[in-house]
């Protein structure tokens, strides 16, 4: 992999969402322009199955001139998607299907023939060997995807930070609380390769509107199997 981006949006209590039924809207305009063009770059956007039922997210460019210099570059109108279950529970009518570009859903192999039967006109269904990250990126650099872009959940976030598979992380924060016990959090507890004695490193700080973006790098991405 040439590239493995983490992307994420959390608020200042470190929360990535609301515990209640609406979808929270942490990002400003001028963010989620940045975010598009972070998208236009990359091959391929990750989201764990639990953004797919909880956001219904769409996963695509939406910006026409994004969009035509990937076309004149000769790469296609959208990064693929990507997702990952291991219940198989995702419904073929979820806007990660229905438009934007080519979909890979990854799954167990004892999945794969159920997924196959319920998805297979509307994505690839891929098995996934092993479900750590150094795998998943192995069976993504198969399918030709060199630059990643992963937007989270939680559970895919701190499968990634953890083992530390990744180059990059852009973070950005809004200005405000969410306050809810039961709201998800930019992480889970776990073990994390960048402790206190090992810390990434601040590349550049940004005011996009006002939401503040920092860019982080990871000097020892560990993105193959040890
Ligand atoms: N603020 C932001 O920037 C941002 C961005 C994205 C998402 N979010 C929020 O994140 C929350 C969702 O987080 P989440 O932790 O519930 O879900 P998630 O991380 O999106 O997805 C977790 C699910 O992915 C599948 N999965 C994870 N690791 C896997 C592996 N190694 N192999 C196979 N399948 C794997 C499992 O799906 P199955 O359950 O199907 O087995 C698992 O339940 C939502 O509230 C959403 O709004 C926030």
């Amino acid at each position: 992999m040439d590239l493995v981006q983490l992307s994420v949006c959390m608020s200042l209590d470190g929360h990535i969402d609301s515990a209640g039924a609406d979808r929270l809207l942490l990002s400003s305009p001028e963010d989620s322009r940045d975010m598009h063009a972070a998208r236009a770059a990359c091959d391929a956007i990750l989201v764990g199955a639990g953004t797919v039922r909880r956001d219904d997210p769409r996963l695509t460019v939406r910006d026409a001139a994004l969009v035509a210099r990937r076309l004149e570059e000769g790469r296609p109108e959208h990064p693929a998607k990507v997702t990952l279950t291991r219940s198989g529970r995702l419904d073929p009518a979820a806007g990660f299907f229905r438009c934007g570009g080519r979909r890979l859903v990854l799954c167990p192999a004892p999945r794969a023939a159920t997924l196959r039967d319920r998805l297979g006109e509307v994505a690839e269904v891929v098995v996934l060997d092993d479900p750590v990250p150094a795998a998943i990126l192995a069976t993504l650099a198969g399918c030709g995807i060199r630059r990643l872009l992963v937007e989270g959940g939680t559970g895919i976030l701190t499968q990634f930070l953890a083992a530390g598979a990744f180059h990059r992380l852009r973070l950005a924060m809004a200005p405000f609380f969410v306050g809810q016990a039961g709201a998800p959090r930019l992480t889970h507890p776990g073990r994390y390769l960048h402790g206190p004695g090992n810390r990434l490193r601040v590349e550049r700080v940004r005011q996009l509107g006002d939401v503040v973006v920092t860019d982080l790098v990871n000097g020892t991405p560990r993105l193959a199997a040890e």
